[in-house]
């Protein structure tokens, strides 16, 4: 059963308040990794999707952070408030505005000239003015770049600045995309999501990301109403069923193939799928393993290549799993076979694609300028897609 082509009020500018209804985590016991698998329930929101899509949510900071800012500011949250960057018609709250509509982290240099202008602490504005000068610019970043502005506003405590002016400096907290891991046709009603919930340590202070830790730690199951829209894509599998695929998904670059291939499996695809996962081990961190076995035994996916990072000293990555595989990924290539990647932007789909491109020399025969000519008409063909981030 294909998702139902109903038009929905529901859309960026008007989110659907969803309810997660599944928050696991998917790491075993021992991982370094904290990765989750969440179902967000879309009924009654008349909403749908296809394979390759992403949800779009808008996530709500953290109470504690908003409150210590409270704190900082010496205001109780009820104070009217415009920030600049939002363009409201009317004011909000301080605490609506914080919780939900701007940015806590990533400060720029305006705070640090600002909390100068303001202080009337001599050590506190000795401490600024090295902060300005041209020549500290490098410091400045560093310095930015390990705080959140509770960070500066707790530094900075002689500086008073009224609810306004410190909303002023706040950019808007934008919605976080993440790749649907689910088909329609299997769960017309529901999404699944795979989140690499963000947690780290700077200036000495455990640091939360927005977005995944809302979804990991605040959103309640079956209770909190979430925002959330979904944000359509040219991502998604060969419209041709009878066509080949090859995923490449490390981490959570995974999501989108779990949807690719139950979407295809509904769909009496004829083409086969082969599936390359990687990530640190492979007793903790194989996200899925049991649907994974089970559709390798019932011969509806054709390969699973697994590269684990760290089970060894020497990395295994999935770059090294399709070079071990040269000749049977180019057979798979030259005989029309779609080839995707999903995952990590910086580093993997530009080593990904180093390894497409040497294999298609070597084995096609090719000189790298040929084999580049060969990759840029695979992706004018949509024969080669990413979904990168
Ligand atoms: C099309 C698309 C699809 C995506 N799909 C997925 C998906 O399926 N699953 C998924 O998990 N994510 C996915 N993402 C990423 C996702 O949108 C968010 O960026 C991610 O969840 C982090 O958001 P956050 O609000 O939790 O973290 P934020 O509050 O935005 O914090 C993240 C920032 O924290 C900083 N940071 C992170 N780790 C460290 C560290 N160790 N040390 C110092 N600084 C650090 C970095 O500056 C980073 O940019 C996708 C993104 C796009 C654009
Ligand atoms: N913008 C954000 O805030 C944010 C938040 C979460 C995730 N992300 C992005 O999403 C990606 C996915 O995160 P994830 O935690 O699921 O997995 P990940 O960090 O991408 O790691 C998955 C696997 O890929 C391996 N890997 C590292 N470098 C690689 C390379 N050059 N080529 C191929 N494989 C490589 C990792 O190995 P090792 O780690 O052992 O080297 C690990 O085994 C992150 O890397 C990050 O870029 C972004």
């Amino acid at each position: 059963m294909s998702a139902p082509a109903v038009h929905s009020a529901f859309s960026k500018d008007n989110p659907f308040p969803a309810k997660i209804t599944e928050n696991r985590l998917l790491n075993k016991a021992g991982s370094a990794k904290e990765t989750r698998h969440f179902a967000v329930s879309l009924s009654g929101s008349g909403l749908s999707y296809k394979a390759g899509d992403s949800l779009g949510v808008f996530p709500a900071n953290r109470p504690t952070e908003v409150a210590e800012i409270l704190e900082r500011l010496g205001a109780t949250g009820d104070e009217p408030v415009s920030p600049a960057m939002l363009k409201l018609p009317a004011p909000i709250t301080l605490h609506e505005a914080l919780t939900h509509k701007l940015t806590l982290g990533s400060p720029t240099s305006k705070i640090i000239n600002t909390l100068f202008a303001k202080t009337t602490d001599a050590g506190e504005k000795a401490k600024l003015e090295a902060l300005i000068k041209p020549e500290a610019k490098d410091a400045l970043a560093g310095y930015l770049d390990e705080r959140e502005y509770v960070d500066i506003l707790a530094e900075f405590p002689n500086a008073r600045l009224t609810p306004q002016e410190f909303v002023d400096h706040l950019r808007k907290l934008m919605p976080r995309l993440y790749s649907i891991a689910s088909s329609s046709k299997v769960y017309p009603d529901e999404i699944h999501l795979t989140v690499a919930i963000v947690r780290y340590t700077t200036n000495h202070r455990e640091r939360h990301g927005v977005c995944s830790t809302f979804l990991a730690d605040r959103a309640r199951v079956g209770e909190t109403p979430t925002p959330v829209f979904v944000s359509h894509s040219h991502f998604g599998p060969p419209e041709d069923i009878t066509k080949d695929a090859i995923m490449v998904g490390p981490g959570t670059g995974i999501a989108p193939f779990r949807a690719f291939v139950q979407d295809r499996i509904a769909a009496g695809a004829t083409g086969r799928n082969w599936v390359f996962f990687g990530d640190q081990k492979s007793h903790t961190d194989f996200l899925y393993q049991e649907e994974w076995d089970a559709y390798l035994a019932k011969g509806q996916i054709t390969h699973l290549d697994l590269a684990w990072s760290r089970d060894q000293i020497l990395k295994v990555y999935v770059q090294d799993k399709m070079r071990e595989k040269a000749a049977e990924l180019w057979a798979w290539i030259k005989n029309g076979g779609y080839f995707f990647v999903c995952g990590d932007a910086k580093r993997m789909a530009k080593d990904v694609d180093q390894a497409l491109h040497d294999i298609i020399a070597e084995q096609g025969g090719m000189t790298i300028e040929q084999a580049g000519e060969y990759v840029k008409q695979m992706k004018k063909d949509k024969r080669y897609q990413r979904d990168v981030y």
